[in-house]
């Protein structure tokens, strides 16, 4: 028995990293998962590996939001879990960020996310079977980090956007919660970590260790089961202790 039986989860960027574990333990537990995102041949390969299905799924794009969905709906019946995953790290203090740069951060962790909720809340309310939104912000949507103003902008704006559309969608048997994920090892971090000041940020984590994908994976699983079924509008920290 998995704890995601009979379910059907779509996540975005999965091709690697965060969403590709969260893909893993999904499917580990018994969803059908369809695995989305902008990297067609690693999404393609993840989704194989794992025993997965994959769709091209930009998440600035309406009109892709709803093909994907409509796809999904179509095929299997129902969209239960909404893993929006997807998002971009471009560092830059305020003084030094393009304004390209913002706009584009905007446009796939902000919009991207709105757009996302939208779409599968909708097909959620159709199918009538409620479902669980869950919301990829960051330790950076809790607290000023230093050097990501466009991303920091963004993750606040994903974790204001969780507890409003969570009061919104509670009456469709809708959850909504935001995961917000500390120093974690995956292509986004690539290099930033071995450098002093990387070391520094781990060391004064009351668990001394960078955070693994599997590790974000966990809290995704127990957001997307029954074992959450009280919690809505929240915000889970997995971060070794960095934000205090
Ligand atoms: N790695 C960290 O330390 C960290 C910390 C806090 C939050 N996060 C957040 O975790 C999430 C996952 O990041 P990750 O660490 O796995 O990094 P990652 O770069 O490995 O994965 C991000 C995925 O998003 C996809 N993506 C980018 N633009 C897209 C678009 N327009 N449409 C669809 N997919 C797109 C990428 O192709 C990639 O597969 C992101 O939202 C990120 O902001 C990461």
């Amino acid at each position: 028995m998995g704890e995601l039986d009979g379910r059907v989860a779509l996540i975005t960027g999965g091709a690697r990293g965060q969403g590709a574990a969260e893909a893993a333990l999904f499917r580990r537990e018994g969803a059908t998962v369809v695995v989305t995102d902008v990297l067609d041949e690693q999404g393609e390969r993840t989704a194989g590996s794992l025993g997965c299905e994959y769709l091209h799924l930009d998440v600035t794009s309406e009109e892709q939001w709803q093909a994907a969905v409509d796809d999904v709906v179509d095929r299997h019946g129902r969209l239960d879990v909404l893993m929006n995953n997807a998002g971009i790290f471009k560092p830059a203090q305020l003084l030094n960020t393009p304004t390209e740069v913002w706009d584009q951060t905007v446009a796939i962790n902000q919009t991207g996310v709105f757009l996302g909720m939208r779409t599968g809340a909708k097909a959620m309310i159709e199918a009538g079977n409620g479902g669980s939104i869950i919301n990829t912000s960051s330790v950076a949507g809790l607290e000023g980090v230093f050097g990501s103003t466009a991303y920091g902008a963004t993750k606040w704006a994903v974790t204001g956007m969780t507890r409003t559309v969570a009061k919104e969608l509670g009456k469709h048997g809708i959850r909504v919660n935001s995961i917000h994920p500390g120093v974690i090892a995956t292509d986004m971090t690539e290099g930033m970590l071995d450098d002093e000041r990387g070391r520094k940020m781990i060391d004064r984590q009351p668990i001394r260790r960078v955070g693994t994908s599997e590790d974000i994976a966990e809290m995704a699983l127990f957001l997307a089961s029954d074992r959450s079924s009280y919690c809505t509008g929240q915000a889970f920290t997995v971060d070794g202790g960095l934000h205090g």
